[in-house]
């Protein structure tokens, strides 16, 4: 008899399970899209299905496995429950049980879905209460949400009472089989209930309507909680944050827009819960929402893969634009083009397609919607015309261009480069080379090179580190982070080389990046390299315990937020980061005044590069301070 395990591979269409996550193209026998699994700019993952076991490879970061591997790390799955959503996914029964009850309570991820799943059945529940559900339903019919769209998404009511949930869930967790019991603690750990003074369960949301945040894969990580009655504040309350719940991270609505977002290649972000209610039942399927903040990088990892381009959708008040002007760094990662749109007459999406126009003016207002780049100009040429002093005008220009290259300009392609400067050369009357002239130094230097990597440890390697000074908590912090990731995939080093050249000051970080130095030199002469037994005999026993500290981090690294490549991107900024601040402190301490305009522009651009504190500039560039 074949195991659960073969079963559920052989019942599972490798290429519909990832074209469901993943933009997928046909190409020959294989399919084709980018690596969700690290920071892909062009296909390098291949579906495969012509040689046994279905799999996928990614031929740049070596992601690769099955079905189940998939989901382990897409969605950050422990095996049984990979197994699980995907048995259920294809109809299968599953016939053994997997592990034992403290096994599955070792996986408080899954715990706490589980959680959210069942607050989420019993506000479902309560919304079709007559007492319960009264004032939710009122709101939704005043809001003209109907019976299909509260279904699809699964819609719901907290009564205005205290404990209502709370009760339920106490003889939920009393009663029933022992293995679908889940301790209190967990539902207070996603922010359902809380206790009161005299310590008991209480439920945290009361009197509101309820909307269920998915994950990709539908399930309920979170809620979005809305008031029904004026009175009590916040209009929305959202549960915390969670290992399953990164709020910066996440869509509202994109289990039930990825497929349309993975077939228009467009996805269309607006602000609210009921907008994106709005939208589906208008039919505009590709539309999600951010949980009240901008469009951030996390969010546009999510989407990077599924989709080209992203349009922002805001009712033009001063958030929206605020919003819209953040997302501009998203553009600029480079990952997804993004435009923005502007709604007529600043309705949100939810009254504008309540209007008889409304779905024409949507879609023209999407169709219509200007790039990102585009955006920030036309902003820029607006203040840049209205401002009538030289002094304003280059204090404007220099903010620009400190932003741009901050933004990455020299990561740029060439291309999208000049574009920059055309336009910008057109909005001001100054040419492209005065422009590029007066671009940071920095990024003028980097955009020499067209192929900049995102890590840019140059900048570290380019400070002197005097090596006797013990590092600062932070540095030693930021230090062992970076020497962590290494530990946990050696190989990394290959990936990115520059990375190896960067000098830690704490002594065990030192120590691991060297390990990892002579490895990578051992593998390109074919010899066999030190192992992990050769690191430990070579560190001094005062530092072994540090050591499996930092051995025991490495071993969760896989599992954390990120995949490996982006956490050694941030592990790299952080340092970068720390020690550009570092150079900024040093400077603020030296007192003696420039002696000459060349040492003040030096001194200016050291300042700059470290954040270009205003009043910092005002101070070094005004009449030297008496001594
Ligand atoms: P809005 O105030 O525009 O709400 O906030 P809305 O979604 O349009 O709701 P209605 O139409 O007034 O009923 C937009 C989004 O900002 C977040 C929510 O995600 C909301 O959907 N928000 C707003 C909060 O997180 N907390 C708040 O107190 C308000
Ligand atoms: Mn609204």
């Amino acid at each position: 008899m074949i195991g659960d395990r073969d079963r559920v591979l052989e019942a599972t269409d490798l290429v519909a399970l990832i074209g469901e996550h993943v933009r997928l193209e046909r190409k020959g026998r294989e399919h084709l899209g980018l690596c969700p699994f690290h920071d892909d700019r062009r296909p390098s993952m291949a579906v495969v299905t012509h040689k046994g076991t279905p799999f996928f490879k990614c031929f740049a970061c070596g992601a690769a496995g099955n079905a189940i591997d998939f989901m382990m790390r897409y969605h950050r799955l422990e095996f049984p429950e990979a197994l699980r959503q995907l048995a259920e996914r294809s109809g299968i029964t599953l016939t053994a049980r997997r592990g034992d009850a403290t096994a599955e309570h070792a996986d408080r991820r899954a715990d706490l879905i589980r959680a959210n799943e069942v607050a989420a059945r019993a506000f479902r529940r309560m919304l079709g209460g007559e007492q319960e559900g009264v004032n939710a339903r009122e709101m939704l019919d005043r809001r003209q949400v109907g019976e299909e769209m509260r279904e699809r998404f699964g819609l719901g009511a907290a009564p205005p009472s205290w404990d209502r949930l709370a009760s339920g869930l106490e003889a939920w967790s009393r009663g029933g089989e022992a293995e679908g019991r889940l301790p209190m603690d967990v539902f207070e750990e996603a922010g359902l209930i809380q206790r009161n003074r005299h310590g008991e369960w209480i439920d945290r949301f009361r009197n509101r309507l309820i909307f269920p945040i998915r994950n990709e894969m539908g399930r309920a990580i979170a809620f979005g909680a809305r008031q029904l009655d004026p009175e009590d504040q916040p209009k929305y309350l959202n549960s915390p944050e969670s290992a399953v719940f990164d709020k910066s991270a996440t869509l509202y609505g994109l289990d039930l827009a990825k497929q349309a977002i993975i077939r228009s290649k467009t996805a269309v972000v607006v602000e609210g819960y009921l907008d994106v209610i709005a939208c589906h039942a208008a039919g505009f399927e590709n539309v999600v929402a951010t949980l009240g903040t901008a469009l951030t990088a996390g969010h546009a990892r999510r989407l990077a893969h599924k989709a080209e381009e992203v349009v922002l959708l805001f009712d033009g008040d001063a958030a929206g634009e605020r919003a819209a002007d953040r997302a501009i760094e998203v553009f600029f990662a480079g990952t997804l083009d993004v435009r923005i749109g502007a709604l007529p007459g600043g309705l949100d999406p939810d009254d504008l397609l309540k209007t008889p126009d409304g779905p024409a003016a949507f879609e023209h207002a999407v169709e219509h919607a200007v790039d990102a780049l585009d955006h920030l100009l036309r902003r820029f040429a607006r203040a840049w015309a209205s401002t009538e002093g030289l002094s304003g005008r280059q204090r404007q220009l220099e903010e620009l261009l400190t932003r741009l290259a901050r933004l990455g300009f020299h990561r740029m392609a060439s291309l999208r480069r000049s574009l920059v400067l055309d336009r910008l050369a057109g909005a001001t009357g100054l040419s492209t080379s005065d422009l590029l002239a007066a671009m940071p130094t920095e990024s003028r230097r980097e955009s020499a090179s067209a192929e900049q990597v995102e890590v840019k440890p140059a900048s570290i390697a380019r400070e002197p580190t005097t090596a006797i000074d013990p590092p600062t908590p932070a540095r030693r912090s930021a230090e062992r982070t970076l020497a962590s990731v290494l530990m946990s995939w050696p190989d990394l080093g290959e990936h990115r080389p520059e990375v190896l050249e960067i000098e830690c000051r704490d002594p065990l970080a030192a120590r691991v990046l060297d390990w990892v130095r002579r490895r990578r030199d051992a593998a390109r002469a074919r010899e066999r390299g030190p192992d992990v037994v050769d690191l430990v005999t070579d560190t001094p026993e005062s530092e072994r315990a540090e050591l499996d500290a930092l051995m025991a981090l490495a071993d969760r690294r896989p599992s954390l937020d990120g995949d490996l490549h982006e956490q050694l991107a941030s592990a790299v900024d952080d340092l970068a980061a720390l020690e550009r601040r570092a150079a900024v402190d040093a400077e603020l301490r030296t007192t003696t005044a420039p002696r000459d305009a060349e040492e003040l522009s030096r001194r200016l651009e050291r300042l700059r590069d470290g954040g270009g504190r205003a009043a910092a500039i005002g101070r070094l560039s005004g009449s030297p301070r008496p001594a």
